[in-house]
């Protein structure tokens, strides 16, 4: 056993959750519940599963081991927080740290992100960075900020980082996999970003992932540069700033999603220190989901231009989709956040941000000024455009309220926007119920049969080879948990699946609380038995389609050899 699972295996996941959070017995008693602490609630979504060691909130999604737990609680990288467990509990930690290639790999590329950052860091204090201090200056961002944020420079040579990156020892295979260099065609290797203002991006746990080099000469294109995607930087995960601004924005339970950078360092010096950026991406659900653990309450604050506005159009969607509260806020005089702080205050700033109004009025304005709304044609459209945001409203009077101003802003009778509305709620609510209604009885038992006694797997996985589970919607569960070890638990059926295949997993083990003495042999041979018998009635209903078939077309021939087939499946 390594020294993670062996942690693991020693360290009881619901007394440490118990530390942070007020957990409560439920059901059968290997599940404990209680409110989440990593997102704000009024009813407990959040579970510890004692047996399987692990926790979940279907609140806010987050879930994991008890390392992931401290993680996040504490807001720790994975070693520090399997130090603090292996401290707790007195378990020594072994001298050399356990580490596979991709840790080591990982661990350098940490390492030459730092050492790059130093670099640009001094570059930017040293002769060659005169005039990108001089551009920061013209900028309002003083020497402080620039600290604080550890702007940097990137000389024009391109060849100041692969210089002391190579001279640090680090493999050919490392510097390539950095994004921090350029390979020629010779092999050497030469810096990607060449005379740019540097802006180092971090991780949540506040370690540099990437940097974003902002061009200083017009003309020179991109206006900003950014990282590659590398093993340490997943661009859809990671939000600017928000290392910094977690605390701000728990705080305030509110954060402020800006576009640029530099909107997120004039916010900050403003005093405005819940402000975040995606990284030269469009925002996506994950970094919505990163930042909704803060906080729920977002307010978008885009350029005012047309790119601005499209964009936060369709982030609007985004944070709806993630069950986020948005407010729109625009500025006036055409300017963007760091224009604004800057020429009329950071008080005039609170105050605009204080009075931002609900998503759903910038969206109607937008409509009005898209549509011409004397027209029939043109009201329709704008309630096409403006019926799904009005249905992602997450309260159901409030949603009816909006719908009825809707329909005066429209010149609409309230009626019929209501009846629109209707229709598509039910098909949307007809749409979850499908999928839970998928996951059948027999497939819960028999997977927490199987996790419960392994010693049924190989047996099981035989019996049940020669069956379709096509059909299945824990048809990848089930096939995991069945190829899986004899020793293997939990840990590492989850460890082997998708996501989306994981939260159905979590789902259906916290869903049922059954006793791990009902989970019985014989209660899993019955799933098994029922299985087949669907397997057979999905089979008999294939063969009967087929030989309908078969007939429209006048294959008789074709048809009979079916029938036949399928008598002597009603046989057996
Ligand atoms: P902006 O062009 O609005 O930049 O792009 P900005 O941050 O306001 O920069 P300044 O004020 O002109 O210096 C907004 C964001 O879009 C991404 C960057 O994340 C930028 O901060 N972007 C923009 C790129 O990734 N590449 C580009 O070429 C331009
Ligand atoms: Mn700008």
């Amino acid at each position: 056993m390594g020294f993670i699972e062996e942690l693991k295996s020693s360290v009881d996941i619901v007394a440490v959750v118990g530390q942070y959070v007020r957990l409560k017995r439920a059901g059968g008693g290997q599940r404990w519940v209680g409110l989440c602490p990593f997102h704000t609630e009024k009813t407990p979504s959040f579970s510890v599963h004692a047996t399987h060691q692990f926790f979940k909130c279907f609140g806010c999604g987050i879930g994991g081991d008890v390392i992931r737990f401290v993680m996040e609680i504490e807001r720790m990288t994975f070693w520090e927080a399997v130090k603090l467990l292996a401290e707790r509990h007195g378990i020594p930690l072994p001298r050399r740290e356990f580490a596979d290639a991709e840790t080591r790999l990982r661990a350098a590329l940490y390492r030459m992100h730092e050492l790059a950052a130093e670099a640009f860091r001094r570059g930017l204090q040293e002769s060659v960075g005169a005039g990108a201090r001089q551009y920061l200056a013209a900028r309002g961002v003083s020497p402080r900020l620039q600290e604080e944020f550890g702007l940097g420079y990137a000389d024009a040579s391109g060849s100041t980082l692969a210089r002391l990156l190579e001279r640090e020892g680090f493999t050919p295979e490392e510097l390539e996999a950095s994004g921090l260099l350029l390979r020629r065609a010779d092999g050497s290797f030469f810096d990607r970003f060449r005379g740019r203002l540097i802006f180092p991006i971090h991780s949540e746990s506040g370690k540099i992932v990437a940097f974003a080099g902002r061009a200083l000469e017009a003309g020179d294109e991109p206006k900003y540069l950014n990282s590659p995607e590398t093993p340490i930087y997943r661009k859809s995960f990671v939000l600017y700033n928000l290392h910094r601004a977690r605390e701000a924005i728990r705080r305030l339970d509110q954060a402020v999603l800006v576009e640029g950078y530099m909107d997120v360092i004039a916010l900050w010096g403003a005093g405005v220190r819940h402000a975040v950026a995606s990284c030269g991406t469009a925002l996506t659900p994950q970094q919505v989901r990163v930042l909704r653990r803060h906080s729920e309450n977002v307010v978008v604050n885009f350029d005012p231009d047309a790119a601005g506005a499209g964009a936060a159009e369709r982030s609007i969607q985004v944070l709806l989709d993630e069950s986020v509260r948005v407010r729109i806020l625009e500025l006036d005089g055409g300017l963007d956040p760091d224009e604004y702080v800057r020429q009329r205050g950071a008080a005039a700033y609170q105050a605009r941000l204080d009075r931002a109004p609900g998503y759903f009025h910038w969206l109607a304005d937008r409509a009005r000024a898209r549509w011409d709304l004397n027209t029939t044609e043109g009201r329709l459209s704008a309630l096409r455009f403006l019926l799904p945001a009005v249905q992602r409203l997450p309260d159901r009077l409030e949603r009816a309220a909006v719908a009825s101003e809707l329909a005066s802003y429209l010149g609409i009778e309230a009626g019929s926007v209501l009846e629109h509305f209707r229709r598509s709620a039910e098909r949307k609510q007809a749409m979850p119920a499908v999928i839970k209604s998928a996951v059948r009885p027999v497939e819960k038992i028999l997977i927490q049969c199987l996790l419960a006694r392994p010693e049924l797997r190989s047996e099981v996985a035989a019996e049940l080879a020669g069956l379709d589970l096509g059909a299945l919607a824990t048809r990848r569960i089930l096939e995991t948990l069945l190829a899986l070890e004899q020793d293997a638990g939990y840990a590492e059926l989850e460890a082997r699946l998708e996501e989306g295949d994981r939260e159905l997993l979590a789902t259906l083990v916290l869903a049922d609380e059954v006793s791990e003495e009902a989970l019985t042999a014989d209660q899993a041979w019955a799933c098994v038995e029922s299985l087949r018998t669907m397997g057979r009635e999905a089979e008999r209903n294939r063969l009967r389609s087929l030989i309908r078939q078969a007939e429209r077309v006048g294959d008789l021939e074709e048809a009979m050899r079916l029938t036949a087939e399928l008598a002597r499946l009603d046989r057996s």
